[in-house]
């Protein structure tokens, strides 16, 4: 079975990856940092245990190493690094910072533009001649486009041509790709992710990024303030782009499983789901009323209105986008219409998810109480 290494492998997506991965027997190599008192090992074990939803053995076909993303051969010895890379194998580059903000610019340009090209330093010193360096991306390094973002390299742009740095970074790592492509025939893809979403079989949903942020502020509003009505500045009619955590590993295995790979694939659903359905299913699920509107000014807003609105600083800016996403190489790959996410499945994901917050306040306020 084919040999896997991934970075950043305890994170949400990849940890996803990952469980599958062994599921299927393929040998894995993953690569956490060590952080404070939880070394990688842990890391990577707390990470599949919540996936299993109880302790997970680490299986013979895993073995995780510490590294440094930003040190020379990640800090780790060459021998080590020979042994990780001594046959055929595929890499996946998933480690990043998540952050967006002007304050957090330094570790976003630190992790996700150095931590990338020093990746693949190590990736074209060590690995074998047949191995395949995967650039996990982001369909958000599209920036404030308004025609569809194709499968293909776009140039560098300043600040203004992006929602935040993230974005930006996404874009520029990118170039440092194909940079390498060009100059060092770095046997490279790039997989472009757009908003990963909860498990589609199950509605089991643990994270809170994008929709489920916005769905945690809202939680916590509706725990403190039942029942009341709330506007929040939300385009009804536009889109948010979801693809479930299970529709992209399938899509993942079908990567690995193809030779010949186009170099960039947008991983992204065909159709979008439209804000008035998430703000209206989150009504439903809670003792809050909330009306979204197109533009609401700080001065007309309630005292309620601002604490939501200061909250959504990241979210706020995906609230009146309808990106389309040309998705024509990925399913020449995984085939046509696979990654699509109903709204039936968008709305028992925030069930869970709301559910999940409940009981976790309930427990909080019985042990406080003790
Ligand atoms: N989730 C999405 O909806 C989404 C959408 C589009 C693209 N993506 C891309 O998919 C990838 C994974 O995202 P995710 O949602 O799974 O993120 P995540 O759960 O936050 O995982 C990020 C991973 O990167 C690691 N990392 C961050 N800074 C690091 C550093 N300085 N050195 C070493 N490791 C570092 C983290 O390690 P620690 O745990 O030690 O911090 C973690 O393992 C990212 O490249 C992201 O840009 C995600």
């Amino acid at each position: 079975m084919k040999r896997i290494i991934i970075n950043g492998a305890n994170g949400y997506v990849a940890s996803n990856f990952i469980y599958q991965l062994l599921a299927r027997d393929y040998e894995v190599i993953a690569l956490v940092r060590n952080s404070g008192k939880r070394s990688s090992l842990r890391k990577m074990q707390d990470a599949l245990s919540e996936i299993n939803e109880s302790e997970y053995p680490i299986p013979k076909n895993l073995t995780v190493y510490n590294y440094s993303l930003n040190h020379k051969d990640f800090a780790m010895s060459p021998d080590d690094l020979e042994a990780i890379f001594d046959q055929d194998s595929d890499y996946f580059h998933f480690a990043a910072s998540l952050k967006y903000d002007e304050r957090s610019k330094t570790e976003i340009l630190q992790t996700n533009l150095k931590g990338v090209e020093n990746s693949v330093e190590v990736f074209l010193q060590y690995a074998s001649s047949g191995s395949r360096y995967f650039f996990i991306s982001t369909s958000y390094s599209c920036g404030n486009i308004s025609v569809p973002f194709m499968e293909e390299f776009y140039d560098n742009d300043d600040i203004s041509g992006f929602r935040n740095y993230y974005e930006q970074s996404k874009r520029f790592a990118e170039n440092i790709i194909r940079k390498h492509i060009g100059a060092d025939h770095l046997n490279a893809h790039i997989l472009r992710l757009s908003q990963v979403i909860g498990d589609s079989r199950t509605g089991f949903t643990k994270t809170d990024y994008g929709i489920f942020d916005f769905a945690k502020r809202v939680h916590n509003l509706a725990f403190r303030y039942p029942g009341e009505t709330v506007r929040v500045q939300v385009e009804p009619h536009s889109t948010q782009n979801l693809i479930p955590v299970n529709k992209v590993v399938d899509s993942f295995f079908k990567i690995i499983e193809t030779v010949n790979l186009p170099v960039i694939m947008n991983v992204t659903a065909k159709n979008s789901i439209r804000n008035v359905y998430i703000i209206n299913a989150l009504c439903k699920l809670l003792p809050l009323n909330l009306i979204p509107v197109k533009k609401l000014e700080t001065a007309e807003m309630s005292s309620l209105e601002r604490i939501i609105s200061m909250g959504m600083s990241f979210t706020g800016s995906y609230t009146n986008t309808r990106l389309i996403f040309d998705n024509t190489n990925l399913e020449q790959v995984i085939g046509r219409g696979n990654n699509e996410v109903s709204e039936d499945m968008v709305f028992r994901m925030l069930k869970y998810f709301v559910n999940e917050l409940s009981e976790k306040k309930l427990q909080l306020q019985t042990t406080n109480k003790a």
